[in-house]
């Protein structure tokens, strides 16, 4: 999780999330799915002295090492199906790279609309992993890769999905960007997309001719390196009764 903050497009992305966001002094805000806390320090800078900061995950470890970087912030632990928060409590929610994850991603965008304030924001960035592309003269052996990679996450186009499901729950779709996440060096692309693991993982379970696996692999740590996937950024907002935000 760190490891992808840390990226120089991971930053970039996450910087142009907050923007999105539109986090004023005094907001209420929270982080769905926080992780380890790598958001919340943005989050405090925004709302000021007068905000109030919340991150929720249902992973107690990563809540432990999010309380230890950030030891004002209010943590807790729950599920994104079913949030520890009242209605209509909250200015602003992030959700960034967690609904991919998620057993019903609709109820989970359903629970942010309820928690939201009218007028309040739900700002999400999720990526669609069928877009996942890694240059390389095996084409076949490239695209075997993507869909094993792509098989592996619970939602792998929620990306793509988000308008639908901020419209299903009644959200009003303010923005939708895309960004193409590149990376054009091994060990960024490996950590991230996981070159070695999957396609060793896909060699194991058959997906993948050993042969022509390990080829690509050793192919690719020569290089170049052109890998990469789309990640959508979608800022709804929660319409007053009537429909207007
Ligand atoms: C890929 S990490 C992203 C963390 C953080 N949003 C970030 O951008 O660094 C996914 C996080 O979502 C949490 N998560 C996954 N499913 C969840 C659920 N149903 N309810 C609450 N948290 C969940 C995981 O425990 C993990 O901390």
């Amino acid at each position: 999780m760190d490891d992808a903050a840390a990226t120089a497009v991971g930053r970039d992305y996450k910087r142009r999330l907050l923007q999105l966001l539109d986090v004023r002094a005094g907001h209420s805000v929270v982080d769905l799915g926080c992780g380890p806390g790598t958001d919340l320090g943005a989050l405090v800078t925004a709302s000021g002295a007068d905000g109030n900061v919340i991150g929720v995950d249902r992973d107690l470890g990563m809540l432990a090492e999010a309380g230890r970087r950030h030891p004002g912030v209010r943590l807790q632990e729950g599920n994104l199906t079913a949030l520890p928060l009242a209605d209509g409590s909250v200015d602003r929610a992030r959700v960034d790279r967690v609904l991919q994850h998620v057993d019903s991603p609709d109820q989970a965008v359903n629970e942010a609309a309820r928690i939201l304030k009218t007028g309040g924001l739900l700002a999400a960035a999720e990526p669609d992993w069928d877009t996942l592309a890694v240059a390389d003269e095996d084409l076949e052996t490239s695209r075997g890769f993507a869909r094993y990679s792509a098989g592996r996450v619970r939602n792998p186009a929620l990306g793509r999905d988000l308008v639908r499901l901020c419209t299903t729950a009644g959200l009003t779709v303010r923005s939708v960007e895309a960004i193409a996440v590149l990376f054009r060096d091994f060990g960024t692309a490996d950590r991230i997309l996981g070159l070695t693991r999957n396609s060793e993982r896909a060699i194991a379970d058959g997906e993948l001719s050993p042969t022509y696996g390990k080829a690509w692999l050793r192919r690719l740590e020569a290089g170049p390196v052109v890998a990469g996937f789309t990640l959508y950024l979608v800022v709804a907002a929660k319409p007053a009764r009537g429909g207007e935000t």
